[in-house]
């Protein structure tokens, strides 16, 4: 039994010291050298390097010098890519706009200063327009803008803030090739969606509907940061019917087979798909 505790004593002895081993300080190294700020990687901070590629105009070819063309690296031990896990790395589309973690969204909530409140007019109604739309056919960025490919194509990030709004596709349809958008005021007015249309009769299969030679809608001018449900109102785009049409009860839009599958006897869109599609659908089509 002796024996058997001397061993033991022993045996943990040794393991003691060699643990003691284990806690020694490392020998000395070069001391650290850095060629960033500190702050680098603190979103807090002002030396973030978000704010440094904002500094530079958001062009990271800086960045490219060190880290490598693909960002993986380069002379540097760092990896943007590491972090950045998206298809492109730094250069995916919701980096500086839209969800970070969402490569889905890349479109404001979230600018490139990091404002996420509707009040700010780089925020706005996009929320409204691209995921929260009930009332029309699906919106898309070109519809609004000059979209990139790639986020170092001519028109992007080479011009300086306030970002474009280039009219396109059902924005500018029918007559509305005067659509505008107002920076200063916030307003785009002469939009096809919004109510600047003119249907004539002249080319319609359904004449009898008309009291005028067209029908026209109100093209009303929007505010893009005024976010409060007022604007897209039932009748605020067009009459209810809109001007140039026989009267009609807004119950029967839908229950006398004219815009029937279109709005219910409530006065409720019910297939977005063809309300705001730059087709008047009319019996089923
Ligand atoms: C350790 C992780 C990490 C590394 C490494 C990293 N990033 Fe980032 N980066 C982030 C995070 C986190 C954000 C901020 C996301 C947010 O706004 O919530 C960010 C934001 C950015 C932004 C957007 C700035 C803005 O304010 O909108 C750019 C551009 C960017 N990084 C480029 C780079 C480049 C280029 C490299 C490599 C040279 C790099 N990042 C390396 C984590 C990293
Ligand atoms: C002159 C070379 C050089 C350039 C240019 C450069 N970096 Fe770096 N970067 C480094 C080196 C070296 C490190 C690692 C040592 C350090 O942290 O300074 C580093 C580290 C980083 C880190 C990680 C820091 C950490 O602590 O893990 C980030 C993020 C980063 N760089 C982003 C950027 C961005 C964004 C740009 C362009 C605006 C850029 N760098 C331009 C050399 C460079
Ligand atoms: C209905 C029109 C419309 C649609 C659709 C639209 N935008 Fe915009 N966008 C705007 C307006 C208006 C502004 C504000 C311009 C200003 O600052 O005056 C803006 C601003 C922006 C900005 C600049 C934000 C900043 O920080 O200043 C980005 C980025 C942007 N949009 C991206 C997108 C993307 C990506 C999509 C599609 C996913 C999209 N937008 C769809 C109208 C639209
Ligand atoms: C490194 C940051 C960064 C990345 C990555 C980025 N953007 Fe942008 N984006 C910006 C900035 C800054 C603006 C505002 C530019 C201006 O003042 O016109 C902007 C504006 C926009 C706009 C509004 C129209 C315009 O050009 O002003 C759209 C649409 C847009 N970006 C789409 C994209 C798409 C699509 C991608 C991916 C292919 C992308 N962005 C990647 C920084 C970025
Ligand atoms: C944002 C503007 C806007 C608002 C708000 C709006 N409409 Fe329309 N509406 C249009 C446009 C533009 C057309 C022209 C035809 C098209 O492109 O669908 C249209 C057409 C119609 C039509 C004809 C069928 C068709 O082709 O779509 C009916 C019916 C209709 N609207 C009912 C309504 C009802 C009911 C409401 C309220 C719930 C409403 N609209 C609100 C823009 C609007």
């Amino acid at each position: 039994m002796k024996l058997f505790y001397s061993i033991l004593i022993l045996v943990s002895i040794t393991f003691l010291m060699s643990c003691s081993k284990l806690v020694e300080p490392p020998p000395p190294s070069a001391p650290e050298l850095s060629v960033h700020k500190t702050g680098i990687l603190d979103k807090n901070s002002p030396n973030f390097h978000g704010k440094l590629v904002m500094s530079l105009n958001w062009s990271m070819k800086t960045c490219q010098r060190c880290h490598s063309t693909d960002y993986s690296g380069g002379i540097t031990d760092v990896n943007c890519n590491s972090c950045h896990t998206e298809q492109n790395g730094p250069e995916a589309c919701n980096t500086c706009h839209g969800n970070f973690n969402d490569p889905t969204m890349i479109a404001p909530p979230r600018d490139v200063n990091g404002n996420t409140s509707t009040s700010s007019l780089s925020v706005g109604a996009h929320t409204r327009h691209l995921y929260e739309n009930e009332l029309g056919s699906e919106i898309y960025c070109s519809d609004c803008h000059k979209v990139p490919q790639n986020y170092m194509d001519a028109g992007h990030i080479d011009s300086n803030l306030p970002a474009e709004v280039i009219f396109n596709g059902l924005a500018v349809d029918n007559i509305a090739t005067n659509a505008a958008y107002d920076h200063s005021t916030g307003t785009c007015s002469n939009t096809y969606c919004h109510g600047n249309f003119e249907f004539l009769k002249d080319s319609s299969d359904y004449q009898f509907m008309y009291t005028a030679d067209k029908m026209v809608g109100n093209n009303f001018s929007v505010i893009f940061n005024k976010v409060d449900d007022t604007q897209a109102e039932c009748g605020s785009c067009h009459g209810l019917p809109p001007e140039g049409h026989i009267e009609s009860a807004l119950s029967n839009c839908g229950s006398v087979g004219c815009h029937v599958g279109i709005v219910d006897a409530s006065g409720k869109i019910i297939d977005q798909e063809k309300h705001i599609n730059g087709i008047k659908n009319v019996r089923g089509n």
